[in-house]
């Protein structure tokens, strides 16, 4: 849909009027902003690039497990003339955008394996790691956070998890940088060309992981899921493929951007982060009021299966609805001053939604927080003296936000 033909799709709200219509050039300048201009007078609005975003918090709750409201399927990239290749079929294997059964047969090989109980037994590997990248450059008294640390530590993590060599890490993770726009939902549609390469890339890469792995099982994670892939015997080979690919992006680059914007607003509230130093038992909570004050992920996507009515405003079967976590975790109706950053506020819901909702939410949720609590517990205790020299800049309002400059930090050692 675009700015011509939404007049055609006659959306109303509850009193006749039409719905506003948000641009691109409007939220990249001011996204909190705009979000929470219109949130007051509207639980519903329009997106110059196609489809509805619901801004409020109760409603996301509710529409995020309504059967009504499922997954989008191919309907992204067919919106874009998308119909084969490795973009489509990222859409068309993987259990992001599958529903009902097919979502669940792609699911339940991962789940054990991505469990927070199995995934807490890696906290301690994961705290070495995150030292072992902060012995790298303690000595030099200031770092690129992002390049030397942020990108690196998911990147390993998700690495040796799966059993891929190390060496690979500054390949896989290029392309993953690339193929993540497309998550962006609209925001690089003059890019495609350099995603779908990149896309057809990872999945080679990824095919050859496979194989060798189908032909010399190990003892890790990539050949624990082929053999339980291989007795359920659900799963085409097309999609064990399309499973590991997701698992490769949301394991790289979600986790890189929230590692680097949860350090860059503790630093920017020194007395909250003198806090988490004295504290370490308030790393939880800061890394949860990080993710809602600025989220790695804005929104997520789904599709009416039928005429949905949201507070008034009825959305038609067929249509591209775009929950925005963005607007919610910033809804006055649910929390307290939102727009403060407060590690110590009590009205965090227990389901945080920045990981999504129902069927669908994140199954790398238990990881990323156990990175991101290991992370920022190694950083507190060992340079609670850091200081924040170029602040890192994230934009984006739509599926996966970006941090792409350099974010430099300095200490005296
Ligand atoms: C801060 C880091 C992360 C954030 C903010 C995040 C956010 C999300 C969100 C919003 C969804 C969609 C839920 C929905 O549509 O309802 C999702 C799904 C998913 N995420 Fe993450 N994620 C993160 C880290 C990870 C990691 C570390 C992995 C894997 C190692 C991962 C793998 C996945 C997969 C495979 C899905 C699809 C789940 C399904 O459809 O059943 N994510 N994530």
């Amino acid at each position: 849909m675009t700015m011509d033909n939404l007049a055609e799709t006659g959306a109303t709200s509850l009193h006749g009027s039409a719905l506003p219509v948000l641009t691109v050039k409007q939220l990249e300048a001011d996204p909190h902003g705009v979000f929470r201009q219109y949130r007051r007078d509207h639980a519903v609005v329009l997106h110059e690039t196609g489809g509805y975003f619901i801004l409020r918090f109760s409603d996301l709750d509710r529409l995020g497990r309504d059967p009504r409201v499922g997954p989008s399927g191919t309907s992204f990239p067919e919106s874009l003339g998308i119909s084969s290749g490795a973009i489509f079929d990222l859409f068309e294997y993987s259990m992001i955008m599958a529903d009902g059964d097919v979502h669940r047969r792609r699911r339940a090989p991962l789940s054990r394996q991505f469990a927070a109980r199995a995934i807490n037994e890696m906290r301690q590997s994961i705290r070495r790691t995150a030292d072992d990248l902060i012995d790298g450059w303690y000595g030099d008294g200031e770092v690129d956070f992002i390049g030397e640390f942020a990108a690196k530590l998911p990147a390993r993590i998700i690495a040796d998890l799966l059993g891929l060599p190390r060496e690979d890490i500054p390949e896989f993770t290029r392309l993953v940088y690339v193929v993540t726009k497309i998550f962006s939902f609209g925001l690089y549609l003059d890019e495609i060309g350099k995603i779908e390469k990149a896309a057809q890339q990872l999945h080679d890469y990824v095919e050859t992981a496979v194989d060798q792995h189908h032909h010399r099982p190990r003892e890790d994670f990539l050949s624990a899921f082929l053999a339980a892939a291989a007795e359920a015997g659900e799963l085409s080979p097309q999609e064990i493929l399309y499973q590991i690919m997701p698992l490769i992006i949301g394991g790289t680059d979600t986790t890189r951007v929230a590692l680097a914007t949860q350090l860059a607003l503790l630093l920017q509230h020194r007395e909250q982060w003198a806090a988490v130093c004295d504290a370490p038992s308030l790393v939880p909570a800061a890394v949860t009021e990080a993710m809602r004050f600025e989220p790695t992920g804005a929104s997520t996507v789904r599709v009416t299966r039928e005429n949905v009515d949201v507070d008034g405003t009825v959305i038609p079967a067929g249509q591209l609805v775009t929950l925005s976590m963005m607007s919610a975790m910033r809804d006055e109706a649910t929390y307290h001053r939102p727009d403060i950053f407060d590690i110590r506020r009590t009205d965090q819901p227990r389901l945080h939604p920045i990981f999504g909702f129902g069927a669908h939410r994140c199954i790398g949720e238990a990881l990323a927080r156990v990175e991101l609590e290991e992370s920022l517990s190694a950083i507190t205790a060992r340079i609670p003296q850091l200081q924040l020299d170029t602040p890192p800049k994230i934009t984006g309002h739509m599926g996966v936000r970006r941090i792409d400059a350099a974010m430099r930090v300095s200490w005296k050692p």
